[in-house]
């Protein structure tokens, strides 16, 4: 299959993609699953590097991703701020002017977007966001490549989010509002998601006809939903605001109860890590109804498309 090609020399946002290269991307990322698990490997990144920064701890980016190149045919570089000049204060800009001349490639989870921007607009090779306070976009594109994957019309799709206003919820948005999905958000009022944001997604959504809807009403959110999906309370950075959270959030907890009010069908979706007892009960996400082991598990195939869609030569 032929490798796709993103017009842009990074992924920092889910909007530096077109509806159409999403699902090329998509395809992609199903031809690559489906070649993997019959054994065939494709290096398509032969004697690659991939650099990857982590700021915050991490299970599934840091595994996908650094499998995922060995997979391609390359390999991945763990760079602990601890370990690297940039945690001694050595600045952003020619951190990304040296490592532009070794690798091919940087991953960065940290906490400012900013300075994931700046990443890219000095280094001359493309820089992957793997989670900034405000955005998460490698694990949006791989919820709604499970969801495509499972075979749904993505723009006959409603999923809900139930939580905080946070870098998930915004990346689940504008996802959502590029493909056409609808989509329903409930936050607790002043933890709702950014009005800029919802101002791009409604933008977004004039063209792709996606519904969307902001509430702080859970039962309200879920009425009809196919996938109903949540996050931590307290997120990377936030936890010292997690007695006070705790109080707010009490309520935002998807439970069998509330699945009451989706469609029969619905399937739940969480980014993970989860925590069970509070933003979701134990038999929701060990039950039938979840689909988090398949997400979880479509961060490999879909980052290896994004690898090859932005790095292949
Ligand atoms: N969902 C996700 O990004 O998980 P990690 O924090 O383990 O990478
Ligand atoms: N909102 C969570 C997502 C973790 C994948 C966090 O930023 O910690």
């Amino acid at each position: 299959m032929k490798t796709p090609k993103f017009k842009t020399k990074d992924l920092l946002k889910v909007t530096d993609l077109s509806r159409e290269e999403i699902l090329d991307l998509f395809k992609f990322t199903k031809w690559l699953k489906e070649d993997l698990k019959k054994g065939i490997h494709h290096n398509i990144l032969e004697k690659q590097s991939l650099a990857m920064i982590f700021e915050k701890s991490s299970t599934r980016t840091r595994v996908s991703f650094e499998t995922g190149i060995f997979q391609l045919g390359g390999q991945g570089l763990f760079l602990s701020p601890k370990d690297i000049q940039l945690g001694r204060g050595e600045n952003i800009s020619d951190t990304a002017r040296v490592l532009s001349r070794y690798v091919d490639g940087i991953m960065i989870r940290t906490f400012s977007h900013a300075d994931v921007e700046e990443l890219a607009a000095n280094a001359t090779i493309p820089i992957i966001n793997g989670l900034t306070d405000d955005y998460h976009p490698c694990q949006t594109l791989t919820d709604f490549y499970t969801i495509f994957e499972r075979g749904d019309d993505l723009s006959k799709t409603k999923l809900t989010y139930i939580g905080d206003g946070n870098n998930m919820a915004n990346s689940l948005l504008l996802t959502a509002a590029i493909l056409g999905s609808d989509i329903s958000i409930a936050c607790p009022e002043n933890y709702s998601i950014d009005k800029e944001i919802i101002k791009e997604a409604e933008n977004l959504a004039k063209i792709s006809g996606t519904k969307i809807e902001i509430t702080s009403d859970i039962e309200k959110a879920v009425f009809e939903a196919d996938y109903v999906y949540t996050d931590v309370w307290a997120s990377m950075g936030q936890e010292e605001e997690f007695e006070k959270r705790k109080k707010v959030f009490a309520n935002y907890k998807v439970s069998k109860e509330l699945l009451k009010n989706a469609k029969s069908t619905c399937k739940v979706m969480h980014c993970l890590p989860a925590h069970r007892g509070e933003e979701i009960d134990a038999d929701v996400i060990d039950g039938d109804e979840s689909i988090v082991f398949d997400e979880a598990e479509n961060r490999l195939h879909l980052q290896k498309a994004v690898m090859c869609a932005l790095m292949s030569k």
